[in-house]
């Protein structure tokens, strides 16, 4: 998989810089069309045979890069693809920080194949490791993943998102002292900060999408942390009523043909079986991970973070684009 690192690079680069020009349009569709486009004209010249296991959405909500689509120039290796165009297609539309094109490769069948629906996930890093059982009531894992750290509930920081689905959540861990940090979106970056050196958070709480959830398990793992995650259907994420039942009702028919389970906890090796992965993130616009998009003399500068699994290695990109 490392012969792909600099080829997977290039993708969310481009994507992220097909998008950029349009920060602060307001236009959520226009963004994600332009990403999308520049990732598939991208995917296409590499030599891989790739499957996209877990993206946006299936093939009659074209032209996203939908589940099961087939990408790369048809020689080379089978992979797994996991991607979101743009995480934080609001942020981009709104001008607002932290968003990132995303993409994973893993060799073929290693990754969760799953409709692009809701996701409950809970990462630490490598010193919780296995401390985490999403099985348990949120309350017995901060206090499990408090004692692997050996520290005071009070010091323990969590990160989440500011959803209404999640705003229980958030109550009971204040209420144990824990120090919650509630971004408006963007659970993918979330994710990799918990895991990485000098990490902000000790462990990520969230329902979001379950594309974001195994791009992000694609680097929990690389970086040597735990994750565990659970798909949840659309009355369980957005509330009960007709219009959501029939939202999980479909979702629960496409889970069964594609044979996952709702309400199941999946492990680390069951979201990204492989230590064999690759994971790129292109900022769009500047965030905590990496640097936006800035326009400098002659040019643009992007910067991404390349994580190789296989050796265990993190690389930060600065490019160089001239116009
Ligand atoms: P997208 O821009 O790809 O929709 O993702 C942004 C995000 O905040 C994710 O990080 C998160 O998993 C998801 O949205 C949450 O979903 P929702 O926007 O429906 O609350």
């Amino acid at each position: 998989m490392m012969s792909l690192a600099w080829p997977l690079f290039r993708v969310t680069e481009q994507a992220a810089l097909a998008a950029w020009p349009q920060t602060g349009c307001g236009d959520k569709n226009k963004i994600d069309g332009l990403a999308v486009s520049a990732m598939r004209t991208a995917l296409n010249g590499i030599a891989i045979r790739g499957r996209i296991v877990i993206g946006e959405g299936e093939i009659d909500h074209a032209p996203m890069l939908w589940i099961g689509e087939e990408v790369g120039n048809g020689t080379g290796p089978e992979v797994d693809i996991a991607v979101d165009p743009i995480e934080g297609t609001r942020m981009v539309a709104m001008g607002q920080s932290n968003a990132l094109a995303v993409m994973a490769f893993a060799p073929e069948g290693s990754l969760l194949h799953a409709p692009d629906m809701y996701m409950k996930k809970l990462v630490v890093n490598h010193l919780a490791a296995g401390a985490i059982n999403l099985a348990l009531p949120l309350a017995d894992n901060l206090r499990n993943v408090a004692k692997a750290l050996d520290k005071p509930l009070e010091q323990l920081r969590m990160v989440t998102l500011d959803k209404p689905r999640l705003h229980k959540a958030i109550a009971e861990a204040t209420q144990l002292g824990v120090k919650v940090f509630a971004l408006p979106d963007g659970d993918v970056a979330t994710s990799v900060l918990t895991c990485l050196q000098d990490n902000p958070y000790d462990l990520m709480y969230t329902i979001g999408g379950a594309p974001e959830g195994v791009i992000s398990a694609c680097a929990v793992k690389a970086l040597g942390g735990d994750m565990q995650a659970e798909l949840i259907d659309f009355c369980e994420a957005k509330g009960d009523s007709a219009e959501n039942r029939l939202v999980a009702m479909k979702e629960r028919q496409r889970c069964l043909e594609m044979g996952v389970e709702v309400n199941h906890v999946y492990s680390l090796d069951e979201l990204a079986g492989s230590n064999d992965i690759l994971f790129s993130a292109t900022g769009v616009t500047g965030g905590d991970l990496v640097k936006g998009i800035q326009q400098v003399a002659n040019g643009v500068r992007t910067q991404t973070l390349l994580i190789g699994g296989a050796d265990r290695t993190c690389n930060i990109i600065d490019s160089l684009h001239s116009w």
